[in-house]
């Protein structure tokens, strides 16, 4: 714009005199005078604005053979790391990020990702070798206790066949070494507060950014003070091999139960569709799409859903009830203590962890339904371990948890 208008200037400035000599006809000499003037000014200007010009061009020129060179490098560079360092911010279409994004970090806000995640290829077959992974999701407020242990639980294990994803409060950053399978597994987080409704949409958030990783089949939540009580290969098998997800979903009839119920629910959710259950979930791929692309009934929940009702508590127990029941095992794979009555389970620290009390929770005796046999493994995970369990968890674990 800038060179424009002074050019325009320049045009202006040089007509006024062509016009004057143009009416003076009766001498020659001046007309050639200034038409020499004219000439050597045009040239001038010829000159000046070319060099801009060119200038200008040849910086062009600069960025698209630098651009040039740079591809043609990549082409033909058996250096597939370069390349990945190159197109950082260009490769959105590279189908190893697409199917697996290695880099957790993202700004999508929760609308967008939730819309991302719900999608769902409609090709039976993958173009890749898929091996079923189970994402193990922490949902804490800060610190993992248990890391050492879960470490342990991980050691040597074939990397493919689990993910890990952490959502802590905003500004809160776990401190992990990079030889632990929890280094750089934070998800963006957002406020949580425990018994509202943004517990729930903690827990959509692990999901759904689970769900980004296509490979990704099954989902357990878990909390900083679970523990696993089976070695890997054992949960792994049990959790991939199963046609149920294991979210526990029951109608208990007291004010606990459907005492929570609000009627301002109806029609869409009545009375006998209410179910409750523990918040601590393992679901599969399926189940956790239906979750995450989940509006309506979501915000009847957010809405009418308040203490004394807890919406981590019903509302994925009441949805899968209404629309996926056939699916679900209707219990949980993660144990808790429940016996003290109070509104708290248990919490176990040192002094009870024994050989006996973590055989009991690994098989008292109790049946189970899985699949359509019975097995004494009822659980695969337990809660709520005191930081300083970790130090008789970690002395015994090997000679009672198989890990
Ligand atoms: C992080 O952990 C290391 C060892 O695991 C410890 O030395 C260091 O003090 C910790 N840093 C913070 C900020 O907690
Ligand atoms: C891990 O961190 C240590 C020291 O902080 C560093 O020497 C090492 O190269 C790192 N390893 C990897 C794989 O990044
Ligand atoms: C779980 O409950 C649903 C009803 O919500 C039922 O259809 C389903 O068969 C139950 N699952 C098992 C494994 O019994
Ligand atoms: C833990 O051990 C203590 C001391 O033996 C005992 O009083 C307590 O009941 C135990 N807690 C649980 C939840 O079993
Ligand atoms: C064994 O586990 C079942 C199922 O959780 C429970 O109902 C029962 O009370 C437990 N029994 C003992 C002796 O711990
Ligand atoms: C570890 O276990 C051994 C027995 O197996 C026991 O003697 C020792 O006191 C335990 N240490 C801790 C820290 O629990």
């Amino acid at each position: 714009m800038g060179r424009s208008r002074e050019k325009e200037d320049a045009e202006s400035r040089f007509n006024s005199p062509v016009s004057i000599s143009v009416a003076d006809s009766s001498v020659s000499l001046l007309k050639l005078i200034s038409i020499l003037i004219i000439f050597v000014v045009g040239v001038v200007i010829g000159l000046v604005s070319s060099s801009h010009i060119d200038r200008y061009f040849s910086f062009r020129a600069d960025q698209f053979n630098i651009k040039n060179i740079y591809f043609a490098a990549d082409q033909f560079s058996s250096d597939s790391e370069k390349m990945l360092v190159n197109c950082e911010r260009e490769c959105a279409l590279s189908m190893e990020s697409f199917i697996r994004p290695l880099n957790l970090n993202h700004r999508m806000t929760d609308d967008e990702l939730f819309w991302r995640a719900s999608m769902v290829p409609q090709k039976e077959e993958f173009p890749f070798k898929r091996v079923p992974k189970v994402a193990f999701m922490f949902m804490t407020r800060g610190p993992l206790p248990m890391m050492p242990l879960w470490d342990r639980f991980f050691s040597g294990q074939d990397v493919d066949k689990y993910s890990i994803y952490v959502h802590a409060l905003p500004g809160f950053e776990l401190n992990v070494s990079n030889s632990s399978v929890f280094y750089r597994r934070q998800i963006p987080s957002q406020h949580v507060e425990w018994g509202s409704v943004s517990l729930v949409d903690g827990e959509k958030r692990l999901l759904a950014n689970a769900l980004l990783d296509f490979s990704n089949e099954r989902f357990v939540l878990l909390s900083e003070s679970c523990i696993p009580i089976y070695n890997f290969q054992t949960v792994y098998k049990y959790l991939t091999r199963s046609v149920h997800s294991f979210v526990e979903s029951y109608d208990n009839p007291s004010r606990y139960g459907r005492g929570r119920y609000n009627r301002r629910m109806k029609p869409d959710i009545r009375l006998t569709d209410w179910r409750k259950g523990s918040q601590w979930f393992e679901i599969h791929r399926t189940l956790a799409i239906k979750i995450v692309a989940d509006t309506k009934y979501y915000k009847l929940f957010k809405k009418y859903c308040h203490p004394s009702c807890y919406p981590d508590e019903h509302y994925i127990p009441t949805y899968l009830h209404k629309f996926y029941g056939a699916l679900n095992a209707n219990r949980t794979v993660t144990y808790v203590d429940w016996s003290l009555m109070g509104p708290h389970p248990a919490t176990f620290t040192a002094v009870n962890i024994t050989e006996g009390f973590l055989q009991s929770l690994r098989n008292n005796g109790t049946l189970c339904s899985y699949n359509t046999e019975k097995t004494s493994v009822c659980y695969l995970f337990a809660r709520k371990f005191d930081s300083s369990a970790l130090e008789p968890l970690l002395n015994i674990s090997s000679q009672v948890l198989g890990f």
